[in-house]
């Protein structure tokens, strides 16, 4: 694996790549990788000439500053994983790299309605940061196929949205699906953050889920959220929200006519943590 901290060498190591036509897999991570992250790169290497991955703890993403200070960094573990994982390439710029004007001259995204729900809502500015950060590695690495995690399913849409709005429709988008620990907690870097009784309780989240996947029947779904809502809060969670919505397009879902194909969504904190998950129900 060969390792670049300098956008312009990375730049010009790739361009060189391109002219050979050799087709490009990028998997952006922030570090602290896990068995997910290196699903994300297994599914890179299969369609792909070259795989290039990323590790940067964006700043400019991280609406409590608490978390940043916070975030698991695991540089050593997360380089050994991805040189085992086959992945060919590592950027692994420093923050004067991605931001060399510092945060305040950066752009601001028309993300509509997507931005304003779910955690948007209870993380204010939370993607324009992702977007930031992703324009400017998608503008240096150029991939033919970026590779996103299911877990992070908002992003997901909004990222989908940033490459028409930055005219990169070209690059596809590959969701892979969510790796779960046995007992069913998705797997997370901020996992690294439970305690032995944290990661216990942390379950409730896929139970959660599941509660609403096996019990939803077509009409008002108002009850069943709270429902959902009351089990996280009875296991000592601070829920954020619990959602249905359109697995499209994220439009909230009050009514379902029990043919949408819906998505849940749970974000809540046990105590300074906050985990997401979702599941597709049809
Ligand atoms: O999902 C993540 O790890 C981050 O949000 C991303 C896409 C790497 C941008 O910082």
């Amino acid at each position: 694996m060969i390792l670049f901290k300098k956008t312009a060498d990375l730049d010009k190591w790739l361009d060189a790549q391109r002219k050979k036509a050799n087709i490009i897999g990028f998997v952006p991570t922030m570090g602290a990788l896990h068995p997910g992250h290196l699903s994300l790169i297994a599914a890179a290497k299969k369609c792909n000439d070259l795989v290039v991955s990323s590790i940067f703890v964006n700043p400019t993403q991280f609406n409590n500053p608490r978390d940043f200070e916070k975030y698991p960094i695991t540089i050593e573990k997360d380089i050994e994983m991805l040189e085992q994982a086959g992945c060919d390439i590592l950027f692994l710029p420093s923050v004067h790299e991605i931001y060399p004007d510092g945060f305040s001259t950066t752009k601001n995204y028309d993300l509509g309605f997507v931005e304003t729900i779910l955690d948007g809502k209870f993380r204010p500015g939370h993607f324009q940061g992702v977007c930031m950060v992703v324009h400017h590695l998608l503008d240096i690495v150029s991939p033919d196929n970026l590779y996103l995690g299911q877990k992070d399913y908002q992003q997901c849409i909004i990222i989908k949205k940033l490459i028409r709005i930055i005219g990169k429709s070209t690059i596809n988008i590959q969701i892979c699906p969510t790796l779960r620990e046995t007992d069913g907690l998705a797997m997370s870097s901020r996992n690294m953050r439970l305690n032995a009784k944290e990661r216990e309780t942390a379950v409730t989240i896929y139970h959660s889920l599941l509660f609403i996947k096996n019990n939803i029947s077509k009409g008002d779904v108002t009850a069943i959220k709270n429902k959902a809502k009351e089990i996280l809060d009875n296991a000592g969670f601070k829920t954020d929200y619990v959602e249905i919505a359109d697995a499209t397009d994220l439009t909230l879902v009050n009514e379902w006519d029990g043919q949408q194909k819906i998505v849940v969504l749970v974000a809540a904190f046990l105590n300074e943590i906050r985990l997401i998950d979702n599941m597709v129900l049809n």
